[in-house]
């Protein structure tokens, strides 16, 4: 028997055959306010949802599933603080790392806000004495160099960003990020810096994670080789919610920046992770970077569904994803600083929506979290554009663009934008086979030809996209754009009925890579593994020998 989920998706069904019969370039002709109709603007940022397969009687019954699914009554509780991540007994309440309200945020009976609102003039203070050079390393030389140490949650979100708002660093403190325990990535970042003016920030919510450590350890090392043991001190910080353990590594308390366990790590950028945002870009614009969230988070808490943006995009995807099968969707940024974006809204997204049991252990008899990727725009167009617009895959993609540029180079604005708008309308549209064989026909080809090429060069058309417009990527709408995200996943992690909260999936590599690795390291017994296994590890010893 379906579930009551999945009995509720089926709704949807009798809306994808009808729409099957009218693709989007009829729609589009038939309905010249098409566009007005199936697009948002909230201040300066424009989301045009109109090239999506879908018509009016679609769009309700989208909103409708959003209202029957509760997402406004979960959406309230993890503002209330309810504990809403069920299988660690959390409260999820990143929201609250940026709320410039008056009003108290409860977590089992305390307001969050004078902890959160600390911790952020702390980052204030020590930001700001590391960029004016009041806070040196031990030989007294300014920091030119932070070097970040962390993984997922604890890299992805300050990198992303750290390369967003490259128009507000300054050339002489730059920021750096390491995360994969892969010995060529602290070794490759180290090599061009100077002990005496790089900074360490150990960024780890729980302070336990292998790579992180293990970076962090090789980086202690290489300032204490260079400057003695007793530098180590000057030369770290420390980001987590495990003070016990930062301590115990020999950070000085003055340079631990705690957070708590209601922050998920791939929710945390907003918390003391964004330390290394506000020495690369200053605090005024970190600040202004949470500011920009919470003006998202207070049109997600208010707004009606039927113009709220992460709700729309949320339905949307539901919609590929439970009605049409649609297995994957693209990040496509027009905006080459948004390069990271993809990779970030993959933890975003995958770690949060990549379950298949529902709240109540059961499994899932419906589709969960789409496969995301994607490259900024216009590389993709010479890579894997000829699969978005000809492959057996339909791939719904998110184009993301700005009218203005942080560049005075006329020539290249106007064209990213030509491009990225062609793309959105060239998947929409299509080009028939009638199309195709008049062009060719005009082109002066035999009739044979034409019958060999036309058909390679039909392109079927009637592929979905979003479009983002924002005026400008500074810190303020990236804080936007982060946060729509964040509450899109959430839209869908609650029709699905699933925890987004939590990450379970990553924990057997982990225990399994802990048991391999006394046996990577030499121990010669290998019998609990399988053949394959087996097979690698003598594989790898007999070429190392
Ligand atoms: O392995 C997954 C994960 O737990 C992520 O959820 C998290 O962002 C990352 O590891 C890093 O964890 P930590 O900040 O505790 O080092």
């Amino acid at each position: 028997m379906a579930s009551d989920r999945k009995s509720i998706l089926n709704k949807l069904t009798a809306h994808r055959e009808r729409l099957a019969d009218q693709p989007m370039r009829q729609l589009f002709a038939e309905d010249e306010k098409r566009f007005d109709r199936f697009s948002v603007q909230v201040g300066n940022l424009l989301l045009d949802y109109s090239k999506n397969i879908v018509d009016a009687d679609a769009m309700t019954a989208l909103i409708d599933l959003a209202r029957e699914t509760g997402v406004e009554a979960r959406r309230d509780a993890m503002w209330a603080g309810e504990p809403i991540n069920s299988t660690e007994g959390r409260a999820v309440l990143h929201m609250a790392l940026r709320y410039d309200g008056d009003d108290a945020v409860i977590v089992d009976g305390d307001d969050v806000i004078p902890g959160v609102r600390d911790v952020l003039s702390r980052i204030k203070a020590f930001s700001n004495d590391v960029r004016e050079g009041k806070i040196t390393g031990n030989t007294g030389k300014k920091f030119t160099d932070i070097v970040n140490i962390g993984i997922g949650g604890s890299d992805l979100g300050p990198a992303m960003v750290t390369l967003a708002l490259e128009p507000y660093t300054r050339a002489d403190l730059r920021v750096h990020y390491v995360s994969n325990v892969d010995g060529a990535h602290i070794h490759d970042t180290l090599k061009s810096l100077d002990p005496k003016t790089t900074m360490f920030i150990v960024a780890s919510k729980t302070f336990t994670t292998d790579e992180t450590m293990t970076n962090a350890n090789s980086a202690r090392n290489w300032i204490a080789a260079a400057l003695g043991e007793g530098a180590v001190n000057d030369h770290f910080a420390a980001v987590s919610t495990n003070i016990a353990a930062c301590e115990a590594f020999g950070i000085k308390s003055d340079r631990i920046f705690g957070f708590w366990d209601w922050v998920g790590g791939r929710y945390s950028v907003w918390s003391a992770i964004g330390l290394p945002i506000a020495l690369a870009v200053g605090y005024d614009n970190f600040s202004a970077f949470l500011k920009g969230a919470a003006d998202m988070d207070r049109h997600f808490r208010t707004a009606p569904l039927e113009r709220n943006l992460p709700v729309i995009m949320g339905v949307l995807g539901v919609w590929y994803r439970n009605a049409w099968g649609f297995a994957t969707q693209a990040i496509l940024p027009y905006d080459q600083r948004l390069s990271r974006f993809a990779a970030y809204l993959q933890q975003q997204d995958m770690e949060s929506n990549g379950k298949s049991v529902m709240l109540d252990a059961e499994a899932v008899d419906y589709e969960t979290g789409p496969i995301v990727w994607g490259e900024p725009g216009t590389n993709g167009q010479h890579a894997f554009y000829q699969l978005i617009h000809q492959g057996t895959s339909v791939i719904p993609c998110d184009f993301l663009l700005a009218t203005d540029p942080q560049e005075n180079l006329p020539p290249h604005h106007v064209k990213l934008v030509a491009n990225c708008f062609a793309q959105s309308e060239a998947l929409m549209l299509g080009k028939t086979k009638r199309e195709v064989v008049a062009e060719l026909e005009a082109d002066g080809m035999s009739a044979a030809e034409i019958a060999a090429l036309a058909p390679h060069k039909v392109f079927p058309g009637n592929r979905p996209s979003n479009t983002l417009v924002y005026k400008k990527l500074d810190p303020t709408m990236l804080g936007r754009l982060v946060a729509l995200y964040e509450h899109k996943v959430f839209v869908q992690g609650t029709i699905w009925n699933i925890n987004s909260f939590d990450q379970w999936g990553v924990e057997l590599g982990k225990q399994l890579a802990k048991a391999l690795l006394p046996k990577v390291e030499g121990e010669k017994s290998s019998a609990s593994h399988d053949s394959s296994t087996r097979g690698l590890l003598a594989y790898y010893h007999q070429m190392k020998s």
